[in-house]
C-alpha cells in the first residue's frame, strides 16, 4: 500500500497504523482521512491481522484535529459534506469495523484526534497526552462524532463541560473520567497495546466482531442493544469457534481458532 501521510507495520497477528503527517501534528486532511480509510479497509480484510492499533507519529501528538486551514474557507453546505464524508469515511467505518481498534494516544488528541480515539474500540494514553475537544473555541462544533461519542464515555456532564470549556484534559483525568483505560510511560504506550492484543489475538474472532455489534448496538439510534445482542449470541452458537471453544473448555485445553 503506498500512503503519503500514513504508515502501516504489521507484527504477527497485529497492524499499527501511524499516522504520519508530524509537521502538522498529524492533523487530519482529506488525503490523510482517504489514505485511513484504505488503511483501516485493506487491513480489515486481511484475515491474518487480529487487532490494529492506531497510534500518530512523534511524542507530540496523535492527532491535533482536523486539518483547520482546509476548513476555514467553507460554506454551510461544505461544512455539512466534510462532517458527513469523515463520518462515512473514517469515524464509524472504524467503530463498526470487525476487527478491534485500540488508539494508543501518544501525544495531542484534539478535536478529529479526540473523535478518531473515541471510534476505536478503546484506548490507552501515554502521560504526556492530551485530549480535548476544542471545537467551540473555532466557532464550530465537534462535527466528527464527539458530541456523541463523548458523552458515552464520560458521561454527559463532563462533555458538556469539555466541550464547553474547549480545555485539555491530562492523561491522569482522561483515565479518572474512563476516556482511556490505562496511562502508561510514553516508552510503554506501545508495549502495552502489543501485550493488550496478544490477549485479544486468543480468542475467537468471529465472537469478539459479534460483541463489537452488539456493544455498539446499544449507542446506535433506533436499535435496540439487547436484541442484538441476543440475536448474535444465538449466532455464535453455530459457529466453528464456538464449538471449538467449549469443547477446548471441556477438555481443559487451550482453544485453536482459526
Ligand atoms: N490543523 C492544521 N494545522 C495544524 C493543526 C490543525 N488542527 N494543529 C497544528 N497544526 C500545525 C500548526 O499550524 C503548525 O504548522 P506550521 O508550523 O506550518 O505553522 C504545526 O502544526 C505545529 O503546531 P503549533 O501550533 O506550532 O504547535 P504548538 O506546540 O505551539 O501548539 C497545539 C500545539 C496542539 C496546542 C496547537 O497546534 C493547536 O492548538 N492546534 C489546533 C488544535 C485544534 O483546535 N484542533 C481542533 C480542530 S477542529
Amino acid at each position: 500500500m503506498n500512503f503519503e501521510n500514513v504508515l502501516i507495520e504489521k507484527k504477527d497477528s497485529l497492524a499499527i497504523i501511524t499516522i504520519n503527517r508530524p509537521s502538522k501534528l498529524n492533523a487530519l486532511n482529506k488525503l490523510t482521512i482517504e489514505e485511513l480509510h484504505r488503511a483501516f479497509k485493506t487491513l480489515e480484510e486481511d484475515n491474518l491481522v487480529k487487532v490494529i492499533v492506531v497510534t500518530g507519529s512523534g511524542e507530540k501528538a496523535f492527532v491535533a484535529g482536523a486539518d483547520i486551514s482546509e476548513f476555514a474557507n467553507f460554506n454551510v453546505n461544505q461544512g455539512t459534506e466534510l462532517a458527513r464524508e469523515g463520518h462515512e469515511l473514517l469515524f464509524n467505518f472504524v467503530q463498526n469495523l470487525n476487527t478491534p481498534v485500540i488508539a494508543a494516544i501518544n501525544g495531542f488528541a484534539l478535536g478529529g484526534g479526540l473523535e478518531l480515539a473515541m471510534a476505536a474500540h478503546f484506548r490507552v494514553a501515554s502521560t504526556n497526552a492530551k485530549m480535548g475537544l476544542p471545537e467551540v473555541s473555532l466557532g464550530v462544533i465537534p462535527g466528527y462524532g464527539g458530541t456523541q461519542r463523548l458523552p458515552q464515555l464520560v458521561g454527559k456532564g463532563k462533555a458538556m463541560e469539555m466541550i464547553m470549556t474547549a480545555t485539555m484534559i491530562s492523561a491522569e483525568e482522561a483515565k479518572e473520567y474512563g476516556l482511556v483505560n490505562y496511562v502508561v510511560e510514553f516508552e510503554e504506550l506501545l508495549p502495552l497495546c502489543e501485550k493488550l492484543a496478544s490477549k485479544i489475538a486468543r480468542n475467537s474472532s468471529i465472537a469478539i466482531a459479534a460483541a463489537i455489534e452488539a456493544i455498539n448496538a446499544n449507542y446506535t439510534n433506533c436499535v435496540n442493544g439487547y436484541s442484538v445482542e441476543i440475536e448474535q449470541f444465538g449466532v455464535s452458537f453455530g459457529t466453528e469457534d464456538f464449538k471449538e471453544g467449549t469443547t477446548a473448555f471441556l477438555e481443559k485445553r487451550k482453544p485453536n481458532f482459526n
